[in-house]
């Protein structure tokens, strides 16, 4: 059994303010998608890779990527991440499981995928996920209305993964909807199937703000890369 990724490329980047898709980005001097893809390109249970992509960019990634195999096609994407990401779904082959990954989160580990994957094939539906280190608030209008319970909070990554199945169902249920979500769970987890955890890394994080370049930087040292 095998996986195919989906990975949204579609953004406009426009927290990270460098005037352009920041999934374009050179962290030292390699593009952040080349960094993404070239991780599941090693990824040995990844048979096939599908990116979104804004529509005056798929040449500019054809070139880009040309040198990965497991490329299979880069798609037009949408106005929202969630549209990108079903542009997509709706082409590739049916298959076993499909996980969806940011292009902008070039640190995930195989030891992750790994995690993630056989939680999928066990479970159907699984993310990677790492407990919140600080205490979160609910605010509305200025003032805080509650303090959930810490333990119980675990904030979300990419990937996320899913039978094919589940997730094609979960996006036309939110399709016929109208249900707008910000991670793909969220349209599963409203179609009544349980979502599992994997534990995710700390290192696996979304190229989101100018500061996150520093991150990166220093995750680059870290690693020794
Ligand atoms: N994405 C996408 N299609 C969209 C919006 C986002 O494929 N319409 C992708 C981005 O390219 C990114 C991932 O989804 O790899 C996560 O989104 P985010 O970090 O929000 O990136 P951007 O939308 O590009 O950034 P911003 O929200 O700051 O504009
Ligand atoms: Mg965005």
């Amino acid at each position: 059994m095998m996986y195919t990724v989906i990975i949204p490329a579609a953004g406009q980047g426009r927290r990270m303010g460098c005037g352009h898709n920041k999934v374009f980005l050179e962290v030292d001097g390699i593009p952040v998608i080349r960094r993404t893809v070239e991780v599941f390109q090693a990824h040995t249970a990844c048979s096939a890779i599908y990116l979104a992509a804004k529509e005056d960019e798929i040449g500019q990634l054809t070139t880009l990527l040309h040198d990965f195999p497991k490329v299979r096609g880069i798609i037009a994407g949408g106005s929202e991440r969630q549209y990108s990401i079903y542009n997509v779904l709706k082409v590739i082959p049916k298959t076993d499981i499909v996980m969806v990954h940011d292009g902008a989160r070039p640190f995930i580990s195989h030891e992750t995928l790994d995690a993630l994957y056989e939680s999928a094939l066990n479970n159907r539906a699984a993310i990677a996920a790492v407990p919140a280190k600080d205490t979160v608030k609910v605010v509305v209008d200025g003032q805080v209305s509650s303090t959930p319970e810490r333990s119980t909070l675990w904030l979300t990554q990419t990937p996320q993964a899913f039978t094919y199945d589940v997730l094609l169902t979960a996006y036309q249920r939110a399709e016929a909807d109208g249900f707008l979500g910000t991670d793909d769970a969220s349209l599963v987890e409203r179609t009544g199937v349980i979502v599992h955890v994997a534990q995710g890394s700390y290192d696996n994080i979304k190229l989101t703000t100018p500061e996150d370049l520093y991150f990166a930087a220093a995750l680059l040292k870290k690693r020794g890369i």
